[in-house]
This record gives C-alpha cells, structure tokens and sequence, in this order.
C-alpha cells in the first residue's frame, strides 16, 4: 500500500481534476489523472513482481508517477516518466520533490514516440496518453521476458481494439480488471 504522504499528493491532485471536471475546463488547459485506486493498483503491482526498469507514457502532473515512483523506492529501481506538456511535467517534477521521489524517476519532456525506441528492457509499462496511440506505443514497447503492460481507460473509452490487439500476441496473458476507468493487464510469455 502507499503510504500516507503519498496518497495526500494523490488526494490532492485528484481533488483539483475532479473540480476541474466539474467546471468543465476545456481539455487543453484540464488536469487529466489516474483515479486514485489505480494509482494503488499499479504500486502494489510494480512492487509484487519488483519491477526495476519501468516507463509511463503520460505522466500529467504525476499520481502515475507517484505511484511508480514509490514502487521504484521499493524495488530499487527507476522510472522513465514519458510527458509531452511541459506545464504538466513541471508540476509533477515539484510533487515528487516534496515527496523525496525525485531521485528515482527519469522525466523526458518528449513525444514518447522518439523515446519508446531508446529505452533499455522494461520490466513494467504504464500507458496513459491519447488512446489512438495505444496500438502503436504497445508495438514499440521493449519488454523484458514476462515484462508486464498496463493501460488506462479501457472500460471508459471502450478501447476494445487495443484488448484484441494485445490479447492476439502469442503467449500474452492479458485480463481487464475493473479499477478506476479500467485496467488492460497485460502479460509477456514466461521465459523458457
Ligand atoms: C490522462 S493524462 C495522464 C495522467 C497521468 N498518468 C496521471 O497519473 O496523472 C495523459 C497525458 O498524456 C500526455 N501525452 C499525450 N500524448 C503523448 C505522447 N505522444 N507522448 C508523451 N505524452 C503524451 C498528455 O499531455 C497528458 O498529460
């Protein structure tokens, strides 16, 4: 679980979307974020199979990065946090100061597409961007054996090509979990 520094970061966060929602801010200028029970989710999972090498595609202002971040603490490991709005990542980069984050978190300010393809093996992925790219970050991920793939928004925006897609890999392992605005599990073949 979080801790509690933590899921006050969180809390805060996504008391400022939900309100920004509310007001219905136009996009553009609206903090999108990870619902809180999936920011736990992810945390629980990074930390359960001790992931080292990790990467999140659409960092926004940073509960993703919180949660990844705090599993990094965990497992000794690092996370690429992958941003394309500078505004955004420059909030998230103050959040996960005060946390005393900072240290295990690489942040790009980048489209991901130039980045995905410089990243060493990855034991975990989080993808949290456009939707329409889901399909084509997924191909470009370099994953470890048994590398593990989660993607926001399933269920919300309906993302039933991107399921198809994984799910046709061969010996991929993959499940929706109904957490937040749904959760696309994805798992690699075991090695040998
Ligand atoms: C739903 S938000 C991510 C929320 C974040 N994971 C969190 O936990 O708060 C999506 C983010 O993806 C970013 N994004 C969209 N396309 C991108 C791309 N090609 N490369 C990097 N970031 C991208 C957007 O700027 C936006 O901030």
């Amino acid at each position: 679980m979080l801790g509690t520094p933590e899921r006050e970061q969180i809390a805060r966060l996504w008391a400022r979307k939900v309100e920004q929602d509310a007001a219905h801010i136009p996009q553009p200028q609206r903090h999108r974020n990870l619902e809180p029970a999936s920011a736990e989710f992810l945390y629980s999972l990074a930390v359960g199979i001790g992931a080292k090498r990790m990467v999140e595609i659409g960092g926004s202002s940073g509960i993703s990065t919180i949660a990844l971040a705090a599993a990094a603490r965990v497992s000794g490991g690092r996370v690429i946090s992958i941003e394309i709005e500078p505004q955004r990542q420059a909030e998230a980069r103050v959040t996960m100061a005060r946390l005393e984050l900072a240290s295990y978190v690489d942040f790009v300010l980048e489209d991901a597409a130039a980045v995905l393809p410089t990243t060493g093996p990855l034991e975990l992925a989080f993808l949290d961007c456009e939707k329409e790219d889901y399909i084509r970050f997924f191909d470009m991920l370099r994953l470890s054996a048994s590398g593990v793939v989660v993607a926001d928004n399933i269920l919300s925006h309906s993302m039933t090509g991107y399921v198809r897609h994984v799910r046709a890999r061969p010996g991929v392992e993959s499940i929706t979990l109904p957490i937040g605005q749904g959760l696309e599990l994805t798992r690699l073949p075991m090695p040998a």
